[in-house]
């Protein structure tokens, strides 16, 4: 089993619905026995708390749903057990680094590495912005979930 979690920073709005996107796909490739994913946050804000409406109305719209997820931080525990820790971006990535245990590094990456096309190398945070900002947010997280599936494929 590969694990990958998807970390953002309320874990309300781009790590869920990265998580939504990438499971729906891997579901697709009849992969789940295969490859798991879940996702978190690196700030308490959103503890609890279902994904942002507009995320869930953003996903819905793409045909994935999101309504039973549930934000939740991320932990040193969750760097020891999944195999890809993947930011949404450079702050994150930061927080994730300064809990990371040492020799496990590599395990910590920015979610937009696996997106071969992008120009950007964080995914902005919808959570101040308006309705485009969601859409805008899951064209980029299509890509990078395509381009990390098919990564993980080559690993399996
Ligand atoms: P996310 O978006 O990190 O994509 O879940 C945010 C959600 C909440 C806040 C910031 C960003 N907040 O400041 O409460």
């Amino acid at each position: 089993m590969i694990r990958v979690l998807f970390v953002c920073l309320g874990n309300i709005c781009r790590s869920p619905t990265a998580e939504g996107i990438f499971r729906q796909l891997v579901e697709d490739q009849n992969l789940s026995e295969r490859i798991e994913a879940d996702s978190a946050g690196t700030h308490a804000y959103h503890v609890g708390e279902p994904p942002d409406a507009r995320a869930q109305a953003a996903a819905a719209r793409r045909g994935v749903d999101l309504s039973v997820l549930r934000g939740r931080l991320a932990t040193r525990q969750d760097i020891e057990e999944f195999d890809y820790i993947l930011a949404m971006d450079r702050g994150n990535l930061d927080a994730l680094l300064s809990i990371t245990p040492s020799g496990m590094d590599h395990k910590v990456k920015l979610l937009m590495e696996f997106a071969p096309n992008a120009r950007a190398q964080d995914v902005p945070d919808p959570y101040y912005g308006g309705t485009a900002g969601f859409d805008q947010v899951i064209d980029m997280l299509e890509e990078a979930a395509q381009g990390l599936l098919e990564e993980l494929r080559r690993r399996l």
